[in-house]
């Protein structure tokens, strides 16, 4: 088992997250963050159904907090669209490790798309409960084609569930404020302070010609993910994203003094990683080196 503690130093871990987290303690993380491919097509899926029988056996070894309501729910869910099964049993352990390291006042975020999002919401309610959901993000941008056939999707979903609904840390005030989008309503004080967010998150995405492009095809931006720690994090405390890809989580929780564990199972991330980070440990799962 890894120790996280404030001797520890950041960590980018090259490894399947579903070998690597198990290595980490319980409630060690305050922000679990997961931002897991997309289920866009039938080779994903073929793929999904392989790291599943390989990492857990059987997914019905699996029965979720919520137990027999989770089980119906979930089994109602497969049976109305299958195609969805092989990312859920997927995703589904990941999931159930990202409650275990959860700190009792921690938050998770999970970043999905308008395909996935609407099914893992009423799977997550009957795993975790209804009372740990806390919010929809919608985050919104409007770049690249737009489909003449159907309203142009410019959206992702993030899904917002606290580990204890008596206890989770957030602090709006910590948070970038944005410009009002009708500024001759409100006072010039109120204009300079700017007002809080709500949960429509407009940002671009991130610039092919901005300083933060990384290179690797899914990065995230910065801005987005930043609201996340500051809203649900205090300074020093750990932050976990096991879909880590660029080390986007990782960028924002060192210039806002958090701590962060990342991890990622393809080599060309953690060399992405490696140079974003260049203050964070860098491991190969299983060699310790
Ligand atoms: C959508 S990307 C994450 C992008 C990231 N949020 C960023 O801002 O760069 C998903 C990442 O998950 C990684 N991944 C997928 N399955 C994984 C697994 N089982 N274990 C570890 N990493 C995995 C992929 O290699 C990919 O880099």
């Amino acid at each position: 088992m890894r120790t996280i503690d404030d001797r520890s130093p950041d960590l980018v871990v090259l490894g399947e997250n579903l070998d690597v987290t198990p290595t980490l303690p319980d409630g060690a993380f305050t922000v679990v963050y997961l931002d897991p491919p997309f289920n866009t097509g039938r080779k994903q899926r073929r793929h999904a159904v392989t790291a599943v029988q390989r990492d857990v056996g059987s997914p019905s070894t699996i029965t979720g907090f919520r137990g027999r309501t989770y089980e119906r729910v979930r089994g109602d869910l497969m049976r109305f669209d299958d195609r969805f099964e092989d990312y859920w049993s997927f995703l589904e352990p990941r999931l159930l490790e990202a409650w275990r390291l959860l700190a009792d006042d921690g938050t998770l975020y999970l970043h999905l798309d308008y395909r996935e999002a609407h099914y893992a919401k009423v799977l997550l309610d009957a795993l975790f409960g209804r009372d740990a959901f806390l919010n929809e993000i919608i985050w919104a941008y409007d770049f690249g084609a737009k489909s003449r056939s159907r309203w142009p999707t410019k959206h992702d979903t993030i899904l917002v569930y606290v580990k204890d609904p008596e206890r989770y840390w957030f602090d709006s005030e910590a948070v970038d404020r944005e410009p009002y989008m009708a500024p001759g309503l409100v006072t010039p004080e109120k204009r300079a302070r700017g007002k809080l967010p709500t949960d429509v998150w407009w940002h671009t995405i991130v610039s092919p010609t901005g300083s933060e492009k990384t290179g690797y095809p899914t990065q995230k931006p910065e801005g987005v993910l930043r609201r996340m720690v500051q809203a649900s994090s205090r300074e020093g405390d750990w932050v976990l994203d096991s879909f880590a890809g660029s080390g986007t989580l990782g960028a924002v929780a060192h210039a806002l003094g958090r701590r962060f564990v990342l991890v990622d199972h393809n080599p060309v991330a953690v060399d992405v990683m490696r140079r974003r980070l260049p203050g964070a440990a860098v491991e190969q799962q299983g060699t310790g080196a």
